[in-house]
């Protein structure tokens, strides 16, 4: 009997730089499934009919990215603790006649820490940089690992404490904090910084933390990770590494997102490595 061909993808706009279907179709390729991953890069109205019309969408699962991870929220049947809390959902899967939400940045943000770098949450202080959605993912996940503190430096004060306002009712053992960037101190007392604002993704952008904020690694390595993944290494991680830190950029936590992503699709074990040549092959063509 002929395999039946399933279908995925990833909506978003713009999309013309996505990475994901790449690294998805080698997935598929490797574990031999007869499976496609299509780009829809659809408006606004577009994304919207296309939503309303769900129950005949011939797909198995899809991604959201910008700007529709929290648009697609009310046209699903369910979704999970952890995309409510987060505000955001970037996968969904079919189940039946319904649909279900998941986020799958926050695990893929804690997976790279983990593949890269075994990193161990007890007893850490962390600083995140930015409070939006992309900072919610890391800051939920981070917490729920059990890290002692997890500061949050924004451009926009309030955004910062609205934020951590909800995630103290629900993290009551963490111990959150908030301040406006520009009141920046020394990065001392923290032991893992993450930048999650876009600065850095333009060679013009004015970088966040300046050459005095960042101690030397010889009082103490730090981690510094950056979401960006292009360029490969901004301002704020060549920074870090100078002063002799550890540093990774987004690269990974895009591929463990979408292997995550994979799994629940598929019900098969993602083929991390072959993902990865695959997306480093990519990244390294478009770079
Ligand atoms: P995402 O979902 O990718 O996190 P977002 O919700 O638009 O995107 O959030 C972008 C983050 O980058 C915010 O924290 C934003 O700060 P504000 O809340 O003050 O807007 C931050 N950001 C963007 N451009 C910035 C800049 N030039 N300087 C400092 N922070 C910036």
């Amino acid at each position: 009997m002929d395999q039946k061909l399933d279908l995925y993808g990833i909506f978003g706009h713009p999309l013309n730089h996505t990475l994901s279907p790449v690294f998805q179709e080698a997935g598929f390729e490797k574990v031999g499934l007869l499976a496609h991953y299509l780009v829809f890069d659809f408006s606004e109205p577009v994304f919207k009919r296309t939503m309303r019309s769900l129950s005949k969408l011939r797909l198995k699962g899809f991604n959201l990215t910008v700007p529709y991870k929290q648009t697609v929220i009310p046209y699903l049947d369910w979704i999970t603790d952890e995309a409510r809390a987060i505000g955001a959902v970037n996968t969904v899967y079919r189940f039946g006649k319904k649909w279900y939400g998941t986020n799958t940045d926050a695990e893929g943000f804690w997976l790279s820490l983990q593949k890269e770098w075994k990193w161990k949450s007890k007893g850490k202080n962390v600083l995140i940089l930015g409070a939006g959605g992309a900072a919610r993912a890391v800051l939920y996940v981070l917490a729920s690992k059990g890290v002692v503190s997890i500061s949050v430096w924004n451009r926009t004060e309030s955004r910062a404490q609205e934020l951590i306002a909800s995630f103290s009712k629900l993290f009551p053992k963490t111990n959150f904090f908030s301040t406006a960037l520009e009141k920046k101190s020394d990065l001392s007392s923290f032991d893992l910084i993450v930048n999650t604002t876009s600065v850095g993704l333009h060679a013009k952008d004015k970088m966040l933390l300046t050459e005095k904020n960042i101690p030397s690694a010889a009082a103490g390595k730090k981690y510094f990770v950056d979401l960006i993944y292009n360029p490969a290494e901004t301002d704020f991680l060549k920074l870090a590494r100078k002063k002799g830190h550890k540093t990774l950029n987004g690269l990974p936590m895009l591929l463990y997102q979408g292997a995550r992503a994979f799994e629940i699709w598929t019900g098969k074990k993602a083929p991390v490595q072959i993902m990865r040549q695959a997306l480093i092959q990519a990244v390294s063509h478009k770079i």
